[in-house]
């Protein structure tokens, strides 16, 4: 892709499973190093059981941007995967996914979810706030 085509800014919108291609999941899991997500059995179980997915598409029509809910649709929902491709991150697209997704979850009393210290401003500016009661346990690979 040249850059010129990078340079024009792709829109979030909200998506179903059959919108988004395995393959360019699974790149774009790789691509942002995310090697235990990055396998194709679980890339199907993604796309076929979140509750909720964003995504935005280059001029090309090729996966750029991704993020997904899991949610009841009353008292909970959780955030995953937020991912901007690199070549398209600080221009807003991250701050977009997870705005599309929260104007799908205004009546949902508690939205989560985990991420890196790095990332905690990104979603300060987004009205989450650091905290100390979440307890994850994960299943040894
Ligand atoms: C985190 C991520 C989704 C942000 O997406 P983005 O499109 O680059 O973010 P935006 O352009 O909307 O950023 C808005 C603001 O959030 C802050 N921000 C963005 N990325 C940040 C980061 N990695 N660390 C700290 N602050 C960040 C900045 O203040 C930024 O504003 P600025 O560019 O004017 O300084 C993207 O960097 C990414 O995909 N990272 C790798 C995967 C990841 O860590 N995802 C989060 C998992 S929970």
């Amino acid at each position: 892709m040249s850059r010129a085509r990078d340079s024009v800014r792709p829109t979030v919108s909200l998506v179903t499973s059959s919108d988004v291609d395995a393959d360019e999941l699974l790149a774009l899991y790789r691509e942002l190093g995310w090697h235990s997500h990055a396998r194709p059995d679980r890339v199907a179980g993604v796309l076929a059981n979140s509750d909720i997915l964003a995504a935005a598409f280059d001029r090309d029509g090729r996966l750029v941007a991704f993020a997904r809910v899991l949610t009841d649709h009353v008292l909970y929902a959780m955030v995953h995967d937020v991912m901007v491709a690199p070549r398209f991150q600080r221009r807003g697209l991250g701050s977009e996914l997870v705005r599309v997704l929260l104007a799908e979850l205004t009546s949902i009393r508690r939205v989560s979810l985990t991420c890196d210290p790095g990332v905690v401003p990104f979603y300060e500016r987004l009205e989450f706030e650091p905290s100390t009661r979440s307890m994850d346990r994960y299943q040894e690979e």
